[in-house]
């Protein structure tokens, strides 16, 4: 019976592995979808909605897959779904974001957001459309049988910025047997049409802190009756900037930026307390690790220099630990592979690690993985304002693109990493486990996978 089951196997791969698709006929197909993922994004855009309440994309989104036959399963994470196309192994999933930004679009495009002082100005509405086309095309390639044996999920991914979606997608189950996963972001200082990826590290890992130094207010004609938390935050403000820049190699990558700061409200009033904020970013978890401890023993010995107090708050609960995102050897170098046959070899290049924390560095902790930059810099386009900026554009002539490269993925994965039918068979292998830097970090990081650790912190 096996073996009657394992020739059938082998007579449908091979069948299938005969009318599967290739790159080009992925790009053409996309190519006549252009107009309608363009459309998508920008219904997308006029919607945008905080992490963990996307219920109208989540809406949208529900509405295509039920229009198109693809399954899909919910809720992950609150406003989060996952789509299913194929069947059995290998299992490759894809994902995309779903959350806007608390920021104001000033007048510009027809489809303006609709939901005031909330923005899509990070690019999730094109993320999502390309994810919508990929799902399209893979689709129509099942119904048509054209699809490898093998599993592909869409995971719709909602709170990506600081609420750490993946991270709660994760624990909510839906990687399931998921065994690696791709994830793109649009990149307006990189090149329109371009692909760049890396292996090992190539975003930052990230956490955010509130400093409170406490002294003694009074009038600020009599500071000699007071204790001033001014002049000890300032010193403390001063005396931070040595983590980076005298405590770290100059060859290593860390981040420590003080963005708020907040005192009294009167001329002559020395006030009791001074809140200052800001980030700490790193490239390795060690590094980040090394600048939260050095920021915790400066807060309350510096402080304690001027006769004041001081406490850290990481605002754990508002702002969870990112971890950095971490690539997969093996799977940035097939994406690299497959947006070269898909895009051209010069298209395709090895990515700068960006300082930026993304939560997809959650699912790169689990399998191995590849996030992908995709250019989207293009002045005839307009397309030249920084993320998170309320000027943010998007080159829309990269959707389809993106939108074949998410499906040529897929394709060329199961294709790559089928499960051959007999454990004789020779190489590809199927899905490898995590590669060396993604394992080397995870016995720490994995602390901060548990609830309690991050109270603690
Ligand atoms: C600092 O904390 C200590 C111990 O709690 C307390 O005795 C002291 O009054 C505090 N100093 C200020 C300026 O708040
Ligand atoms: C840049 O934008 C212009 C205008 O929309 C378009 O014609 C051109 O194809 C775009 N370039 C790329 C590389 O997509």
């Amino acid at each position: 019976m096996a073996a009657l089951l394992f020739a059938v196997t082998a007579v449908l791969l091979a069948m299938s592995h005969a009318h599967s698709l290739s790159p080009e006929e992925i790009m053409k197909r996309a190519e006549a979808l252009q107009s309608w993922i363009i459309e998508q994004r920008r219904e997308f855009h006029k919607t945008p909605e905080p992490g963990f309440a996307e219920l109208k994309t989540r809406s949208r989104i529900m509405r295509f897959l039920e229009s198109h036959n693809i399954i899909y399963r919910y809720p992950y994470a609150k406003t989060g779904l996952v789509a299913y196309i194929g069947s059995g192994k290998p299992v490759v999933a894809l994902r995309t974001d779903m959350d806007a930004l608390p920021i104001e679009e000033p007048e510009g495009v027809s489809y303006k957001s609709q939901n005031e002082g909330w923005m899509h100005a990070c690019g999730h509405d094109g993320h999502m459309a390309m994810a919508l086309g990929a799902a399209k095309l893979l689709k129509e390639a099942e119904e048509k049988g054209e699809l490898p044996p093998g599993s592909i999920r869409i995971f719709f991914q909602p709170a990506e910025e600081g609420g750490a979606g993946g991270d709660l997608m994760i624990r909510g189950g839906a990687l399931e047997d998921t065994e690696a996963a791709f994830a793109m972001h649009v990149m307006p200082h990189l090149p329109s049409g371009s692909v760049h990826t890396r292996p090992g590290t190539i975003m930052a890992g990230a956490l955010s802190f509130r400093v409170t130094v406490t002294g003694r207010g009074g009038h600020a004609a009599m500071p000699h009756l007071n204790v001033d938390p001014v002049v000890a935050a300032a010193g403390l403000i001063s005396s931070l900037q040595t983590v980076v820049s005298r405590e770290t190699s100059p060859l290593g990558s860390g981040v420590l930026s003080i963005t708020m700061l907040r005192a009294g409200d009167a001329y002559n009033v020395i006030p009791d307390d001074v809140m200052f904020g800001g980030t700490i970013r790193g490239l390795t978890h060690e590094h980040l690790m090394f600048m939260k401890q050095r920021l915790e023993e400066m807060a309350p010995t510096v402080a304690a220099a001027y006769g004041c107090n001081a406490t850290v708050d990481w605002r754990l609960a508002e702002q969870p630990y990112y971890p950095p995102t971490v690539n997969d050897e093996r799977m940035s170098s097939f994406a690299l592979q497959t947006a070269a046959a898909l895009l051209g070899e010069e298209q395709s290049q090895i990515a700068e690690p960006l300082m930026t924390g993304e939560d997809f560095a959650f699912f790169c902790r689990k399998v191995p993985c590849a996030l992908l930059f995709l250019g989207i810099r293009n002045e005839s386009a307009g397309s030249v304002h920084a993320l998170h900026s309320p000027k943010f554009t998007m080159d829309e002539n990269v959707l389809h693109k993106g939108a074949a490269l998410h499906a040529t993925l897929a394709v060329e994965y199961l294709k790559a990493f089928a499960t051959k039918p007999s454990s004789e068979a020779a190489a590809p292998e199927p899905a490898p486990p995590a590669a060396a830097t993604n394992s080397d970090s995870s016995a720490e990081d994995d602390e901060y996978d548990d609830g309690d650790e991050k109270d603690e912190l």
